[in-house]
């Protein structure tokens, strides 16, 4: 009998210590979870701080590239906002050819900055309404290297820098600053030559007609392979005439 009330007694204790076992796991076990979920919020803060500064940092980058980008087109009445809105027509075409390269903020910035370079140019030279002179025109062609010289050493602006040094380089390796050709010629740069070459032809200029949409295909069309990449042409043929007419009324 004696014995019987001993095993019970212990079995009884080893219920209890088993009970209180269960419960330290079970606190522990809250314990972990709250501290799971403070991770968890504190992981969420952190991201949404980091993708706070890395908008604020875009939207300085974007402030600093339409500085530089106003410093050029505030000196040129006949131009206006050229630099906005061939930027627009390059994106809309590199959208319709490569559209992750679109997104490379990169490739908007040397769209936009291709002629920072011409703050270095004299006004008797930039605003001259007479076709150049020789020398004059060597010296107005400067303004693609000044441009790269400008942007080349700012971390964020190295890609679009070659943009700005490449963009009136020819497919057949007429162009300059360095004579390239076919496909030495970074991609967006010759996105770009034919954008700078629709807008200049359908602006008005000191000396040269306002061109049509229409008549400016047809030129641009005839120095496919020679001014221009072939491939960029036959996308920008693809384009609808209502794509570029809407950037153009809304950016003038
Ligand atoms: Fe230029």
């Amino acid at each position: 009998m004696a014995d019987a009330a001993v095993r019970k007694d212990a079995g009884m204790a080893e219920v209890e210590r088993l009970r209180a076992e269960l419960e330290t796991q079970r606190r522990l076990a809250e314990g972990k979870e709250r501290q799971l979920e403070r991770y968890a919020s504190d992981l969420r803060e952190t991201f949404k701080a980091e993708r706070a500064r890395t908008d604020e940092l875009h939207a300085s980058y974007v402030a600093t590239v339409r500085a530089l980008t106003n410093a050029v087109e505030v000196r040129d009445a006949y131009t206006g906002k050229h630099a906005e809105r061939v930027a627009a027509y390059g994106l809309e075409l590199t959208r319709h050819i490569d559209p992750e390269l679109a997104r490379d903020p990169q490739v908007e910035f040397g769209f936009l900055l291709h002629d920072v370079g011409k703050v270095a140019i004299s006004d008797g030279i930039l605003f001259k309404p007479e076709p150049l002179l020789t020398e004059e025109r060597i010296l107005m062609r400067r303004h693609a290297v000044i441009g790269y010289e400008i942007v080349c050493d700012i971390p964020f602006l190295s890609e679009a820098a070659l943009i700005v040094r490449h963009h009136h380089e020819h497919w057949d390796g007429a162009g300059y600053p360095d004579g390239l050709a076919g496909e030495e010629i970074p991609f967006a740069a010759r996105i770009f030559s034919v954008v700078d070459a629709l807008d200049a032809m359908t602006t008005d200029r000191p000396y040269s007609p306002k061109a049509s949409l229409a008549e400016a295909r047809v030129e641009i069309a005839g120095k496919s392979g020679t001014q221009f990449d072939p491939s960029v042409v036959a996308e920008l043929n693809r384009m609808p005439d209502r794509e570029l007419e809407q950037i153009k009324a809304t950016i003038t």
